[in-house]
């Protein structure tokens, strides 16, 4: 099967962007498809579609613009407690996801990988995304991070574990410890922190999303609900972000 390649629409992208200090890599907390299906009188499972269909065009756009990562937070550990058939909805989105995109999103050089307490998901969801990450993983373009079964809190935790282990088995010295081995036992271990997270629909909650790594990031809330956020929308949070005057709790001295 032929797939069209992404840079070749390159060009049709605004250039009001600045392509040397774009964010190396982005977060992004989808929120409002319910909302969005709801505002239509629809079934809160067309708004998870539409999700996808806006997932499908972030990536894309990320990709033209070269952005190193996009992490996504597709499903909390809080998502759990949600009925059981839109549970069961969004692991079908995603598997379908996975299924359809895949190729297509390894022709464009994208990494797939994923975060959270993955052995928990369904089987074929989880069979879905092994093979995914296996088949993208010599590429060397976008990475595209899936948050599944994802909690900021019980990643701490878990690193927390494998550090108290390393220690217990000799392998670490407590006076050792410092932020940068902590970084590496976290999931995210090897990306570099966000530069920009976006929550969409208006909400000003971190929900549990990379609580550590989201120390110095920029934070981003628009109104728009997930589901209407596109290519435009992703533009103008970028050139807001370029606006912004980051110093990482330092100040400037000239
Ligand atoms: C929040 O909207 C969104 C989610 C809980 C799931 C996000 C999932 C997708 C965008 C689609 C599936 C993802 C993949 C990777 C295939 P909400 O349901 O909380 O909206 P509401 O706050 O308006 O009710």
């Amino acid at each position: 099967m032929w797939f069209k390649s992404w840079n070749q629409t390159k060009n049709n992208l605004p250039d009001q962007v600045a392509m040397d200090c774009l964010p190396r890599h982005i977060a992004i907390i989808m929120d409002g498809n319910g909302r969005w299906a709801q505002k239509r009188a629809l079934p809160r499972s067309m708004g998870h579609r539409a999700g996808v269909e806006a997932l499908r065009k972030i990536v894309k756009t990320c990709s033209k613009l070269g952005i190193e990562v996009l992490t996504v937070y597709a499903f909390s550990t809080e998502n759990w407690s949600r009925p059981k058939d839109e549970v069961g909805i969004l692991m079908k989105l995603l598997t379908e996801y996975l299924r359809k995109e895949l190729e297509e999103l390894h022709q464009n050089n994208v990494v797939i990988r994923a975060i959270g307490i993955l052995n928990d998901l369904p089987q074929e969801a989880q069979h879905e995304l092994e093979h995914a990450v296996e088949r993208t993983k010599n590429n060397s373009g976008l990475v595209l991070n899936l948050a599944l079964n994802y909690g900021g809190r019980s990643e701490i935790i878990d690193a927390v574990k494998k550090m108290s282990q390393d220690v217990l088995e000799g392998k670490q010295k407590i006076d050792d410890i410092d932020e940068k081995l902590f970084n590496e036992k976290l999931f995210t271990g090897g990306l570099p922190d966000p530069d920009l997270l976006i929550r969409t629909s208006g909400e000003m909650r971190l929900s549990n999303f990379l609580l550590w790594q989201l120390a110095y990031t920029e934070i981003m809330v628009v109104e728009e609900f997930w589901p209407d956020f596109g290519e435009n929308s992703l533009i103008e949070a970028i050139k807001v972000y370029q606006k912004r005057d980051r110093r990482f709790g330092g100040i400037h001295t000239n």
